[in-house]
């Protein structure tokens, strides 16, 4: 477990910024990639009512809205729930935190939680045993921890992280793939599947590995995926293929309620 540091204000500051930043998500989700892919595997095999677990400006949320199951959105910072309730207001949606849900135990047949659990600097055991209390038993949950690996070291030394926290802030935390699957298994889970991906690669940080319509429009990045260039795209595949675990961005583990 390794903590990564920033000169923001602090983890809540960092995603209530980058929230009111930009507007609330479209309808489209590019299910070939992260997360539409493992949502959509997700759902496949689940049943009953769906938490998102921290679904910020709302894009997997929007996307099965209204598909015939019910799904909720939740997250503590309240700016992207006000922008997703002014452009759909029959949206399912709580200002809430993932240690204290506010939803009786057994409610969910599946949580998709994308991105949410690095964000506690404490308290992940506490965060999995909150979500494996509102999930029925032989419930689903589908979610992305960011890896402790060379990719995202590479990407925190291209960052503003100076690597401690002298005059910093807590950022994200930062796991092992047997750290993971110990914190799931204390909480009550079986993990079904544990897969390496690569959501945004530090390549993507470099002008000429970008997709040359691709300039950090995170609107547009958020529906269709990071896009790199011809180049960026054979080295992400050159690395992804020889070395997933040290090149990934995050686990993607799903598992069952136990
Ligand atoms: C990486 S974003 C992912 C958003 C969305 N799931 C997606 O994939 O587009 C993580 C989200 O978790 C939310 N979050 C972080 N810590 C949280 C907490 N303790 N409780 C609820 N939401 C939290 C953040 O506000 C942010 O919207």
């Amino acid at each position: 477990m390794r903590a990564t540091h920033r000169s923001h204000g602090g983890n809540r500051d960092y995603w209530r910024l980058r929230w009111e930043a930009i507007e609330a998500d479209g309808t489209t989700l590019n299910l070939a990639r992260y997360p539409g892919r493992h949502a959509e595997a997700t759902l496949a095999r689940a049943s009953g009512a769906v938490l998102e677990a921290g679904c910020g400006p709302g894009r997997v949320l929007r996307y099965y809205h209204g598909q015939g199951r019910r799904i909720v959105g939740l997250d503590f910072i309240e700016a992207p729930l006000h922008k997703l309730h002014g452009v759909d207001d029959t949206l399912p949606l709580l200002a809430g935190d993932i240690l204290q849900l506010p939803f009786a135990s057994g409610v969910f047949g599946c949580v998709l939680a994308f991105g949410l659990y690095h964000n506690l600097e404490n308290g992940l055991n506490d965060a999995l045993s909150e979500t494996r209390r509102v999930l029925r038993h032989s419930g689903v949950l589908c979610a992305s921890f960011r890896a402790d690996n060379l990719q995202n070291r590479i990407l925190d030394a291209l960052s503003d992280s100076d690597g401690s926290s002298a005059g910093t802030h807590f950022h994200k935390m930062n796991y092992t793939e047997p750290e993971i699957r110990r914190c799931l298994s204390a909480a009550g889970f079986a993990v079904t599947d544990l897969e390496y991906v690569q959501n945004m690669p530090f390549l993507h940080k470099l002008a000429l590995l970008r997709h040359r319509h691709d300039r950090f429009d995170e609107h547009s990045a958020r529906a269709k995926g990071y896009q790199l260039s011809t180049l960026g795209e054979a080295l992400q595949r050159t690395s992804m293929t020889l070395w997933p675990r040290h090149f990934c961005n995050v686990y993607v583990a799903t598992a069952t309620a136990v």
